[in-house]
């Protein structure tokens, strides 16, 4: 059986950096299912049927990393048939082995509820807007209130809201370097190995 990691936690949080660095530490395939949402956003027309008809190149658009895409993606990504239409796409990247990390906001509640190992990765309003203004250097008082207004959107929404499953390891990022981040996500990975 594959040994699935679900990282969920809301917008800058750290959890892309971590999946990442789990994925090449553990030897497992990682999916960032934030952009399926924003390659969804991104097509325009219909979303159900963006969804629908999403393939591996809609993924590697450089463009989807922008805050515009993030809300586009915050707000079709609270349309029940978007979220249907992607869900067998995920299923089949997390059971490959020998392992998968896929991070969103469902992954360890909705996706992946019998994964191994679910973190959920959190860090102060203040210090993530600042990682993603230095990011895409843009206002970190604008980013602020984007990230605010995503954050509502995702956990507020009626289906699939952001939220720590039951039996998650939460991991606050805020006064932690990368590689303490990192170090700590690795551990709780191997305590479950
Ligand atoms: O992780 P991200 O910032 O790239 O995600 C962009 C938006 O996509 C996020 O605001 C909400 C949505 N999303 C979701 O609803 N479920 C996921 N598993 C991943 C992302």
């Amino acid at each position: 059986m594959p040994f699935i990691i679900a990282i969920d936690g809301p917008a800058a949080s750290g959890k892309g950096t971590i999946a990442r660095a789990l994925s090449a530490h553990f030897g497992f395939h990682h999916l960032d299912t934030g952009l399926l949402y924003r390659a969804t956003g991104a097509k325009g027309g219909d979303p159900v049927l963006a969804a629908q008809r999403l393939c591996a190149d809609d993924l590697a658009s450089p463009d989807l990393r922008s805050a515009e895409a993030g809300q586009a993606a915050s707000r079709i990504a609270a349309i029940p048939e978007v979220r249907a239409a992607l869900v067998e796409f995920q299923h089949r990247f997390a059971a490959q082995e020998p392992g998968a990390v896929l991070d969103g906001r469902d992954i360890g509640t909705v996706i992946c509820p019998h994964a191994q190992v679910k973190l959920y990765v959190v860090a102060s309003d203040q210090v993530r807007a600042e990682r993603r203004a230095a990011e895409l250097g843009a206002d970190p008082a604008e980013m602020l209130a984007q990230l605010q207004e995503r954050d509502r959107r995702d956990s507020e929404r009626a289906t699939a809201p952001l939220r720590p499953a039951n039996d998650a390891v939460v991991l606050d990022t805020s006064t932690l370097s990368v590689q303490q981040a990192i170090e700590q996500a690795i551990q709780a990975v191997a305590k479950a190995r």
